[in-house]
């Protein structure tokens, strides 16, 4: 029997639609003599559709009419699998419309990406590919990720990280402990968003206000790290799980001239129109990266390193920064879902992206055989002994 493959895409993101480009990419890509294909759709307001009409991409343009084609379902644990059932349940309840032996999720971003969407699959008992809970929403936190990784020995810059609320209360003294802590120019980040949305170089102490009264708008928490000058980028993308993985090659992101790559570099393909090679984002880039032996080779056990830190599964995308002036390479932060999948880099490197959905699929098997020999009940008899004296007291002496 073939294996009936959920693949999850859209929902409460702004990067909803380049996660509809990846996940059409996906699943044309998915090889359908080994599995059934059982799209679904989150909507902007996190509801699910499945339907054969969400495989065509051009339907998109209309998403109402598109909607109207396709099935509002929920999610229900079935027996060894997970079921999709009507949502307007009929006269006689509600029907299953089709089954998932396995979820894949190609969404990015928060609401989706960061946990979210992994904590909810999570809870079908049924397989689902990618990082996990802890790792997806470490992905999604800048510092987060900053503070393992460093704890795991890979150069990332430091930074200094507070929230937006402590911001405005007492801007001077925030601003006052960056500056004892930081030389400029720096760079201001809202801690958990990504398509560099909020993100600003600051080259004195107004900038750097400036830069942060834009970034609290965006994230409840904002980061400052020094910015680099003479900056080159590199990603990588690895495939694995904690025990077993491998670097894809390199590529170099092309920026449009500012200072920082931006959204329009990122996904409208650059603002001068450079040709573009394939893939999602269509943004201009260079693949493989030029850089030199021993940078390729440092980058990849780097990216190695940072995927098995942070518990990742199936396929990531690391993103490197190399310092020009010194020569320093840092990891500058990690997409737990990357966009396209990065299939061009593993094209690049010999793996087909029928194959590469095949490894996922496979990672996301085997933490799920580990995961089913944990225990996850421990027999007492609490509730027995939990009476109605010890309803006054409280639970709290049962839950140390
Ligand atoms: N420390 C830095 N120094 C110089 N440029 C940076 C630095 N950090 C990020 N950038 C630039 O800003 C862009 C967006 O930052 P990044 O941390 O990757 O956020 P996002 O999650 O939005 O992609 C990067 O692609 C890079 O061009
Ligand atoms: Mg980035």
């Amino acid at each position: 029997m073939k294996i009936s493959v959920g693949v999850l895409f859209g929902g409460n993101s702004v990067e909803h639609e380049v996660s509809v480009i990846s996940a059409s990419q996906a699943m044309h890509a998915l090889n359908k003599e080994k599995y059934d294909l059982v799209p679904i759709y989150i909507t902007k307001d996190s509801r699910f559709y499945t339907g054969e009409a969400l495989l065509d991409i051009k339907k998109y343009k209309d998403i109402p009419a598109l909607l109207n084609e396709c099935e509002e379902v929920i999610l229900k644990k079935g027996a060894s699998c997970a079921e999709l059932v009507k949502a307007k349940g009929g006269l006689f309840g509600s029907k299953t419309v089709a089954k998932c032996d396995i979820f894949v999720p190609v969404v990015h971003g928060t609401n989706v990406e960061d946990g979210t969407l992994q904590g909810y699959l999570e809870m079908f008992g049924v397989p689902y590919a990618g990082c996990d809970v802890t790792a997806s929403a470490l992905g999604m936190d800048k510092y987060a990720m900053k503070c393992v990784l460093r704890d795991a020995g890979v150069n990332v810059l430091d930074a200094v990280c507070f929230y937006s609320r402590e911001y405005f209360k007492q801007s001077e003294a925030v601003v006052e402990s960056i500056e004892s802590k930081l030389a400029y120019p720096v760079i201001v980040k809202p801690v958990n968003l990504g398509s560099s949305v909020g993100i600003k170089v600051a080259r004195d102490r107004d900038g750097l206000i400036e830069a942060i009264d834009e970034a609290a708008t965006f994230s409840h928490k904002v980061l400052v790290e020094r910015a680099i000058e003479k900056l080159r980028e590199v990603n990588c993308s690895v495939l694995g799980d904690y025990e077993e993985a491998m670097a894809s090659v390199l590529e170099e992101p092309v920026s449009s001239g500012g200072d920082i790559l931006d959204f329009v570099d990122k996904y409208q393909g650059g603002r001068k129109g450079e040709g573009s090679t394939k893939g999602m984002s269509g943004s201009s880039r260079k693949v493989p990266a030029e850089v030199t032996e021993d940078q390729e080779k440092a980058i990849k056990e780097m990216c190695i390193t940072t995927f098995k830190a942070l518990n990742c599964n199936g396929v990531a995308r690391i993103d490197v920064m190399i310092d020009e002036a010194s020569g320093e390479i840092f990891v500058n932060e990690i997409n737990t879902i990357p966009g396209s999948l990065s299939f061009y880099l593993w094209e690049a490197a010999g793996v087909k992206f029928d194959e590469l959905m095949d490894k996922i699929i496979y990672f996301a098997q085997k933490r799920h055989r580990e995961r089913e020999k944990l225990s996850f009940s421990y027999d007492t008899n609490l509730l027995s002994e939990f009476g109605a004296r010890s309803l006054k007291n409280g639970a709290k002496g049962a839950k140390n």
